[in-house]
């Protein structure tokens, strides 16, 4: 069996209920994604829920004052994810007829998206097969093929996104990141995995290894910022 079939079957059954999953359309999931990249999803939850009843779609987001997007993203912090995103809507309905991105290398063109936010947007929204690495991803990738090199380096974070790359399956890649983002929060968890309940342990070389535990290897890491 396949990393990917097993991961998604185990994804079937226990993935986390958010209101931004099962959700096509591409201006949900873009709102979602920029909320996540510095909040968790408990936080999301309510505030997604109430942007979207807000401003519904890019072209009501794009007509709006910055006063009140930044009104709606009050409490959320990091206020430029909130002013990019204002300005992305600017772009995409005056210069794009409305139109949004199809693919990872054009969603990183807009102000606020890197290669981790247009990775998840094009996967879950396009059907895209790019992974998208965040922590969660490279916890999980560095466990499952026993990468003991600091990811803080550029080959080994080349080594990363390709092993990561190597996992999407051609249908439903964006399940399979979500599936990777569900796994990293409530098993394959820093400090203590929970190995035992982890519908990848036979493939787990960290597992074999009896390293999950210090994977991945954060040595180099710089002190983190409040
Ligand atoms: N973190 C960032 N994006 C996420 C998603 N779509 N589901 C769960 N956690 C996430």
């Amino acid at each position: 069996m396949h990393i990917s079939t097993a991961l998604l079957a185990w994804y079937d059954r226990e993935k986390r209920s958010f209101p931004f999953r099962g959700v096509s359309d591409p201006y949900q999931v873009w709102v979602s994604e920029i909320m996540l990249q510095q909040t968790q999803t408990t936080t999301v939850t309510g505030y997604f829920t109430r942007f979207i009843a807000r401003f519904p779609d890019v072209a009501s987001l794009a007509a709006a004052d910055e006063t009140a997007v930044l009104k709606a993203w009050e409490g959320l912090g990091y206020y430029s994810r909130a002013r990019n995103l204002h300005k992305a809507a600017k772009i995409i309905e005056g210069e794009r007829e409305g139109r949004f991105p199809q693919t990872a290398a054009d969603w990183q063109t807009l102000p606020g998206v890197g290669p981790y936010t247009a990775a998840a947007v094009a996967s879950i929204a396009f059907g895209e097969a790019v992974p998208a690495i965040d922590g969660n991803l490279t916890r999980v990738i560095c466990r499952l093929h026993l990468v003991e090199e600091d990811p803080a380096i550029p080959s080994v974070k080349r080594r990363i996104y390709a092993l990561g790359q190597a996992l999407m399956p051609k249908e439903r890649p964006g399940d399979m990141n979500q599936a990777l983002m569900d796994l990293g929060a409530t098993i394959c968890t820093p400090g203590t995995p929970d190995c035992p309940r982890c519908p990848l342990i036979a493939f787990c070389e960290a597992n074999k290894a009896g390293l999950a535990e210090t994977l991945p290897n954060l040595s180099a890491k710089k002190p983190q910022k409040e």
